[in-house]
């Protein structure tokens, strides 16, 4: 993979570089900016390298045409205050404006684009209309720079197409993350763990399946165990249920078991009568769950046996909240992990949180990044590198 080694001699060059600034948004107020804050290396270096950097980036799922809500005014704002210097905002993505502000920019200057996909061409199946979306964003720029490391599991135009149109490189968070997610899929130090949670589990068959031949153990909790629980022959009573991947799931504990790889699934839950702060709650046996109850977290015995299970591990993969932490009385799981990482990471452990939504849960939590031995800005694009898949923004920059 080129790096930024590859492209000397930028002073003066218009360089665009395509960053992940898809942060939570409450109306303008950025909830976690992580991202953004993980971008501001590379912008940083470029500029002193005296480059004309041209930022370019989505944020949300607009459907290809401008819509306010989307607009990425307040994270060029956002990435002012971080870099400490002016950040001009075009509020075109590609056009005559957006071709008249890239041509107002001096060395060392910034100019962050409108939202990519208030363009339909941005996130087209259509190879042509990509091709022609991409066009347009490589006319604005001499140079690419793929920094995005959240959608590099993308095939879209800023992501894929436009890096064949100029000479381009990785930018320092792509490179970065990219070292990490070999670590967790070359050689591991061990005992490797991986904690996964979340809603859905079948956003993550891939990469349990992948898993099971690369990690030691596997702790599940958070919505997606209770499938995992009716594989097992459990009723879940009113919780996050996906019946058609039961039977996927019972493959997985089959597989799981012939490979000597230990599946830890909680063995208590806390119950909710309804999916509200407020609800009434009560912990209950994960083999036992009311009918008319809710899971919303891990119970404390669970929790122990997880925090004991992760007590020796030298590398650990988080991916998914273990319960609605968003729900300050349904935290407690996934902030009992998130402690043993701190304890983990602090001991020498490769710990890796993987993902916006994990980001945000430790942050919001109250931890800091320097709790845990890396962050991922992306929570797809890890996944989809530890299903072992073939990642076509990453894919387009080895040539
Ligand atoms: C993310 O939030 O995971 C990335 O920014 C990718 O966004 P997307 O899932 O809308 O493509």
């Amino acid at each position: 993979m080129r790096t930024l080694d590859s492209l000397p001699d930028l002073r003066g060059q218009r360089v665009l570089v395509r960053s992940d600034l898809n942060v939570p948004l409450d109306g303008e107020r950025i909830t976690d900016d992580g991202r953004v804050r993980a971008s501001v290396p590379t912008i940083e270096r470029l500029l002193g390298a005296g480059a004309r950097v041209v930022v370019c980036a989505h944020l949300g799922r607009p459907q290809g045409a401008p819509d306010a809500r989307y607009s990425l005014r307040p994270v060029a704002h956002r990435l002012g205050e971080l870099l400490e210097r002016p950040v001009g905002f075009c509020p075109e993505t590609v056009g005559p404006q957006a071709a008249q502000a890239v041509d107002a920019l001096g060395d060392g200057e910034v100019l962050v684009l409108e939202n990519l996909r208030f363009n339909a061409g941005e996130t087209a199946k259509d190879e042509q209309q990509r091709a022609d979306f991409a066009q347009h964003l490589a006319s604005l720029a001499d140079a690419f720079v793929s920094d995005g490391f959240g959608v590099v599991h993308r095939k879209q135009a800023s992501v894929y197409d436009v890096a064949a149109l100029l000479p381009h490189a990785a930018g320092g968070l792509v490179a970065a993350e990219v070292a990490v997610m070999r670590q967790l899929t070359e050689d591991p130090a061990r005992p490797y763990a991986v904690v996964l949670g979340g809603a859905k589990v079948s956003d993550k068959l891939g990469v349990i399946d992948n898993l099971i031949a690369l990690a030691d153990r596997l702790l599940i909790g958070g919505g997606m165990v209770f499938t995992f629980l009716k594989a097992q022959g459990y009723e879940v009573g009113r919780s996050l249920l996906e019946q058609d991947q039961v039977e996927t799931v019972r493959g997985y504990l089959e597989k799981a078991q012939r490979s000597g790889v230990e599946i830890i699934l909680p063995t208590d839950i806390v119950a909710a009568t309804r999916f509200a702060a407020d609800a009434d709650h009560d912990v209950v046996s994960a083999q036992d769950i009311p009918s008319d109850r809710i899971g919303v977290d891990i119970g404390p015995e669970s929790s122990h046996a997880f925090a004991a299970s992760l007590g020796d591990a030298q590398t650990v993969f988080w991916n998914g909240p273990m319960g609605a932490f968003e729900m300050a009385p349904f935290a407690h799981g996934t902030d009992v992990i998130a402690r043993v990482l701190r304890e983990r990471t602090a001991e020498g452990a490769l710990t890796v949180v993987g993902g916006g939504d994990s980001a945000a849960a430790v942050r919001q939590l109250g931890y800091a990044d320097t709790d845990f031995a890396h962050i991922s800005t992306g929570g797809g694009a890890s996944l989809e590198f530890l299903e072992g898949k073939t990642l076509p923004g990453l894919d387009v920059l080895e040539d």
